[in-house]
């Protein structure tokens, strides 16, 4: 037995995972002080049409290109090259239903089924660069829609299948996409969620959708609209259809995602092809060593950039074989994921801090009702990790044996930032630390001005390089994509998480240090949400803002004002938040909302947020000059005081 470190103690590991932290070190060292030949060794992880002529071009920095005019596309990388070596009766997929049913997908059946659905696309007339929109639950059509349209270069952008229709429809009017593929519906908790429904209501605040397919799940009743809606079925009755590959420069867009910033409107995060692709195959990889009998369970969904990363492209760059599961982790009991990690063997399991949380509360009990003894290695993404939840997962589920492997990285990032690295050697681990950085990864802890802060201090985490996983760009809005993460710091890409760096090196996230909120490990921008609820006929003013919760991480909280002729009554905040879940969708629904009479304001009119949830926190008196930017304490004072009696102080 060797011994894994934690700050809690000293954990026995298998033999299998000797911390060997020195040829971490030195693959770190070469990422640094050798790039080019670094990442020309590194992007041998994938299959190129034409080999690039230079690793890194940052003439126009900061729009970095990586992998200059290198040819290759995804989907080839995902499935065909599988096909063609020796995987194509291996299994790419083992996918559960909500209901407990099972489908097995081989490398050969995702191929045929891409394939398919490619020319589906091309017949309904989607060419490279259109934009397509896909809004799918968890079910195969999903990776296959994303799969086919990588093949034929159409840019898609998944939708979250929780978002609701004006979520919905103010992507589809970024992105300008003329299809949108969806499903009747969708299980959730043992009940059906009406997608189709939610497509039709978003489509009529947007113009540019031309065709609308669905995929039949649920087999509810839906309304299909003659020449603009068609069957998912139907399209792709040609089973031996064949696409040739379109050869994608490595610098062309591979989908947008689109995630909450500090203004109300998301940012659509453009993803590439060659880069993004190199450094999910190479951070998996690094980080979770999975070998090729094994069986890899990225618990999250699609929607997010967990899945697209390491549900779809990266676990088929590797050739390896997914657990994908269509429905909620407590249904229809809270042992629902020991159940499949049970059923399936699973060898890796990757998931959230909130889900770790979810299931600690319910005890001991579920995990002991079935044989975890397969699991070999655990993840966790989304959130900085408490140590009582690390010990848990650490314990329970992993009986011990287990390294933890905490990961954090962004929508925008690609692939992970900060994480330990297990098969370049694992360092001694902390519970409620990501360790180090991912080679190539360069960071640096920053002060408002710009110095660097000394360790154990707490600043701005930012990076001094350019990384191969980075997003291109945002959609329609390079200029917001310059000014919101590389102006703060010259030449540095800005995150806008807080984090600290200890003596030994290990790095401490601590969170959001803008107005977004990480609820359940989810973003989620305040100003979305101020800005629903004051679309709303009765509400006049609001704030909001995120409240510690010991498992979500945050949940919302709102302070509204209504309208002089409105009376406050519980009839009008139960309809504020069914109109939120509606319109943005039941992530965003807030947990309390507070009517008041006023809110506290600066001279200028200007709402002051901090102030608003320090008194309703009760996080007063603390240093209060520090709550709102450019005010005079004075005046914060006088808001407190003015604010105190509406929030029950
Ligand atoms: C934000 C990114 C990365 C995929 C899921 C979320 C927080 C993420 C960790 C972690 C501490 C983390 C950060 C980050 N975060 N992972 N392991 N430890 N914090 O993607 O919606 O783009 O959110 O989530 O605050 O900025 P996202």
């Amino acid at each position: 037995m060797t011994e894994v470190k934690t700050q809690e103690g000293v954990l026995p590991t298998k033999e299998l995972y000797h911390p060997n932290i020195g040829s971490y070190q030195q693959a770190y060292k070469e990422s640094i002080e050798k790039p080019e030949e670094f990442w020309s060794k590194q992007a041998q992880v994938l299959d190129w049409h034409r080999r690039w002529d230079k690793v890194l071009d940052e003439s126009d920095a900061p729009f970095y290109k990586w992998f200059v005019n290198g040819k290759i596309n995804a989907s080839y990388n995902a499935v065909d090259r599988h096909v063609l070596r020796n995987k194509r009766n291996k299994a790419a997929y083992i996918w559960v239903a909500e209901n407990g049913d099972e489908k097995i997908i081989t490398y050969d059946g995702l191929y045929r089924r891409v394939n398919n659905f490619a020319k589906a696309l091309l017949e309904l007339g989607i060419k490279k660069g259109d934009r397509i929109i896909i809004y799918l639950p968890m079910i195969l059509e999903a990776p296959v829609a994303m799969l086919a349209a990588a093949r034929i270069g159409a840019v898609f952008s998944f939708v979250f299948a929780g978002f609701g229709a004006g979520a919905l429809a103010e992507r589809i009017n970024d992105s300008k996409a003329t299809m949108v593929i969806t499903a009747d519906g969708a299980f959730r908790n043992g009940k059906v969620v009406k997608l189709k429904s939610i497509v039709d209501e978003a489509i009529e605040q947007t113009s540019t959708v031309r065709t609308v397919v669905v995929v039949e799940r649920t087999k509810i009743d839906v309304q299909m609209e003659e020449g603009r809606d068609i069957w998912w079925h139907i399209v792709t009755r040609d089973s031996h259809a064949y696409v040739e590959p379109e050869w994608m420069d490595s610098n062309d867009p591979l989908y947008i995602l689109y995630t909450s910033g500090t203004t109300g409107k998301p940012k659509g995060a453009v993803h590439g092809n060659g880069g993004y692709s190199v450094w999910i195959a190479n951070t998996l990889k690094w980080a979770f060593d999975p070998e090729d009998d094994d069986r890899w369970w990225c618990a999250a969904d699609i929607g997010w950039v967990t899945g697209h990363s390491y549900i779809v492209f990266a676990p088929l760059f590797l050739g390896l074989t997914s657990i994908m599961y269509e429905g909620a982790i407590t249904f229809p009991a809270p042992d629902r994921m020991w159940e499949i990690i049970d059923r399936y063997r699973v060898n890796i399991l990757y998931t959230s801090p909130t889900a770790i949380r979810t299931l600690m509360r319910y005890g001991e009990k579920y995990p002991k009702m079935h044989d975890l003894s397969s699991l070999k290695v655990l993840g966790t993404v989304g959130e900085p990790i408490n140590p009582a939840a690390w010990k848990w997962y650490y314990e329970n589920i992993g009986k011990s044996n287990c390294p933890i492997i905490d990961t954090y990285w962004q929508t925008e990032t690609g692939g992970f930032m900060i994480s330990p690295s297990l098969s370049l050697g694992l360092p001694p681990l902390k519970p409620g630390s990501a360790t180090f950085p991912m080679p190539g990864i360069d960071p640096v802890i920053l002060d408002d001005k710009g110095n660097e802060v000394p360790n154990e201090e707490k600043g701005f985490i930012a990076y001094k390089r350019p990384w191969p996983g980075m997003f291109l760009t945002l959609n329609n809005d390079p200029e917001r994509f310059k000014k919101t993460y590389f102006e703060k710091y010259k030449g540095m890409y800005y995150c806008g998480d807080y984090a600290i760096r200890d003596k030994d090196g290990y790095y401490w996230l601590l969170g959001r240090a803008d107005e977004v909120l990480n609820v359940a490990g989810h973003r989620l921008g305040t100003i979305e949400i101020e800005d629903a609820l004051i679309a709303s006929r009765e509400v006049a003013e609001s704030a909001v803002f995120g409240k510690p919760d010991p498992v979500k991480g945050e949940v919302i909280v709102a302070f509204v004002v209504l309208k002089e002729e409105f009376e406050h009554d519980r009839d009008i905040v139960t309809n504020l938040r069914k109109r939120i879940r509606e319109d943005l969708g039941p992530i965003y629904v807030p947990e309390e909302i507070h009517l008041v009479k006023l809110l506290p304001k600066t001279r200028s009119g200007k709402i002051m947020r901090r102030v608003v949830k320090a008194v309703a926190l009760k996080q007063l008196p603390g240093d209060i000059s520090t709550l709102e930017n450019s005010v005079s304490v004075d005046e914060i004072k006088a808001a407190i005081e003015s604010f105190r009696k509406e929030a029950g102080d």
